[in-house]
């Protein structure tokens, strides 16, 4: 089949290419099956070999390929021709600023990301046995699905309270706060919701649920903010979560 591809495209070193602009390009001998982000390499590799993008594992893993594909987020690597069509549209996430094509500049959403505190903290002796400090299964099942995050940005460049105000921490900096928050032998829950109960923390979520279906990992991102919200109104994350709950909810997803 012939595929034809828009692609925004900028380079703010190229007089005339230095605002933002589309370009299309037609493939052909395509397969249904092909994925966006092979046809991307072949439109670089056979047309046009300034086209940037990033991607680095090609499997769904890294989360260095996400962009906006006919104007929704997507893994370029994990979307399939059959997918959206013979007329793909391809740009850069919005809500970060773009450095070229569609590459964005990171920084501000692991600026994000770092200020939840994005590692276990513990400072008691290990086990005198020197064994790992053991957590039930049931706990474990509490944060488990806050633990797929590969970081690709997706939800938090499809959420209108990013896109109006940079300074929000944003969906995927609160599901990595979850991850932490809800782990029963880590012990800095206290400081991560103080971060997030700032006035660019977890309230600027409105709830608008952009983030959910735009996770490549399929993490009830909207379930995982509304979780943190409870735990700072109570302050605390006891008795919110009942194991039995998520167990059901596993097993129907
Ligand atoms: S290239 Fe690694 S997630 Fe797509």
């Amino acid at each position: 089949m012939d595929v034809t591809f828009r692609i925004r495209r900028y380079n703010p070193e190229i007089p005339g290419k230095d605002k933002p602009f589309w370009q299309e390009f037609s493939l052909t001998g395509v397969d249904e099956t092909d994925r966006v982000l092979e046809l991307l390499h072949r439109i670089k590799w056979e047309q046009d070999g300034t086209l940037s993008l990033r991607r680095s594992c090609a499997h769904g893993v890294c989360g260095s390929d996400a962009m906006r594909i006919n104007g929704a987020n997507k893994l370029a690597c994990k979307i399939l021709v059959k997918d959206v069509g013979d007329r793909i549209q391809v740009e850069p996430i919005l809500g970060l600023p773009v450095l070229k094509d569609l590459i964005v500049d990171m920084e501000p959403f692991f600026a994000h990301y770092r200020s939840v505190m994005p590692y276990f903290v513990n400072d008691s002796p290990v086990p005198a046995d020197g064994r790992e400090r053991l957590q039930s299964a049931a706990d474990r099942a509490i944060f488990d699905d806050s633990t797929k995050c590969i970081l690709c940005a997706a939800c938090t460049t499809s959420c209108p309270s990013f896109w109006a105000n940079g300074d929000y921490v944003g969906p995927a900096a609160i599901v990595q706060a979850h991850r932490f928050i809800f782990d029963s032998r880590d012990q800095a829950q206290q400081e991560r919701m103080e971060v997030l109960a700032e006035p660019d923390g977890v309230w600027r979520c409105r709830t608008i649920y952009n983030c959910t279906p735009a996770c490549p990992r399929d993490i009830q991102v909207t379930r995982a903010i509304g979780e943190v919200k409870l735990a700072i109104r109570k302050g605390s994350t006891s008795g919110i979560i009942d194991p039995a709950d998520i167990k059901i909810a596993t097993s129907n997803s």
